[in-house]
């Protein structure tokens, strides 16, 4: 067990920063490490085995690099799949992020939720479990989008994206049925929460858009509670070692994240 490390944090790519950002909300003092597989990405395109021997491997090299105090798994295909490998693996605590669709199905006045994932997350048995077993009395529709955590990776470059077929994407969301409609989207993926004020925009109605990050910094510090965390000012690294653009920087600066 490591004790007095940083805090790691991990994606994929850019999308666990939302997680970042409410841990830094918080807990600002505490340190974090955030790392994003860049090299990999995107993780939703993966074959499930692949993607789960790569993410222990690489996480054996991380927790040796860093020696953190704790793991947050800052992705929802990641964590959908190698969760169990990586706790039987590591001596050290994981915080994962799931589809937050028990709280969707609890707070859902029309009886109807839509999950936007990626296509790996929306694949999974854990996702279609959550569903049995906290929506089994709502309508889900559960939405692969392959598009979308590129659109925010591009968002976060400052490129610009293309709406029309971000549009595309969060359609199959809203569902009609005899005069009830849905009222609350889960963001089943961290990149999403950087899209949302596209999301709304689009949407041919209003919902309620639900980011798990809070309920994730909530349970990092239920997890921390009796153990010696780092403070200090974070960092940010890249698996692909390209270098990193300014408007990347910048979003990284805001979050107290430097390049190592
Ligand atoms: N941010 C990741 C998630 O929460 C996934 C993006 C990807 O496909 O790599 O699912």
């Amino acid at each position: 067990m490591h004790d007095a490390g940083p805090v790691l944090v991990f994606d994929s790519g850019l999308g666990g920063v939302s997680v970042v950002r409410a841990i830094s909300q918080q807990m600002p003092r505490i340190r974090l490490v955030y790392v994003a597989d860049d090299a990999a990405f995107p993780y939703g395109d993966w074959e499930d085995d692949a993607l789960r021997t790569h993410i222990v491997e690489l996480m054996g090299r991380l927790i040796a690099q860093y020696r953190p105090t704790a793991v947050v798994i800052a992705c929802n295909t990641a964590s959908t799949l190698v969760l169990p490998a990586l706790r039987a693996r590591y001596d050290i605590p994981f915080v994962g992020t799931v589809p937050a669709i028990k709280p969707a199905a609890e707070q859902t006045k029309t009886g109807i939720i839509a999950v936007l994932a990626t296509p790996g997350t929306m694949r999974r048995d854990y996702t279609r479990d959550l569903i049995r077993k906290f929506a089994s009395l709502v309508h889900v529709r559960l939405v692969g989008a392959p598009l979308l955590a590129a659109f925010a990776e591009a968002r976060m470059r400052g490129e610009a994206i293309d709406e029309r077929s971000l549009a595309e994407q969060i359609e199959p969301c809203f569902v009609e049925i005899e005069g009830r409609r849905t009222d609350m989207v889960v963001l089943a993926c961290t990149h999403y929460p950087f899209l949302t004020d596209l999301f709304d925009r689009h949407a041919p109605w209003p919902v309620c858009f639900i980011d798990p990050a809070p309920a994730i910094a909530r349970r990092l510090a239920s997890v921390l509670e009796g153990r010696r965390v780092d403070g200090g000012p974070g960092t940010a690294a890249f698996t692909s070692g390209r270098p990193v653009l300014a408007p990347v920087l910048q979003v990284l600066r805001q979050y107290r994240l430097a390049v190592a």
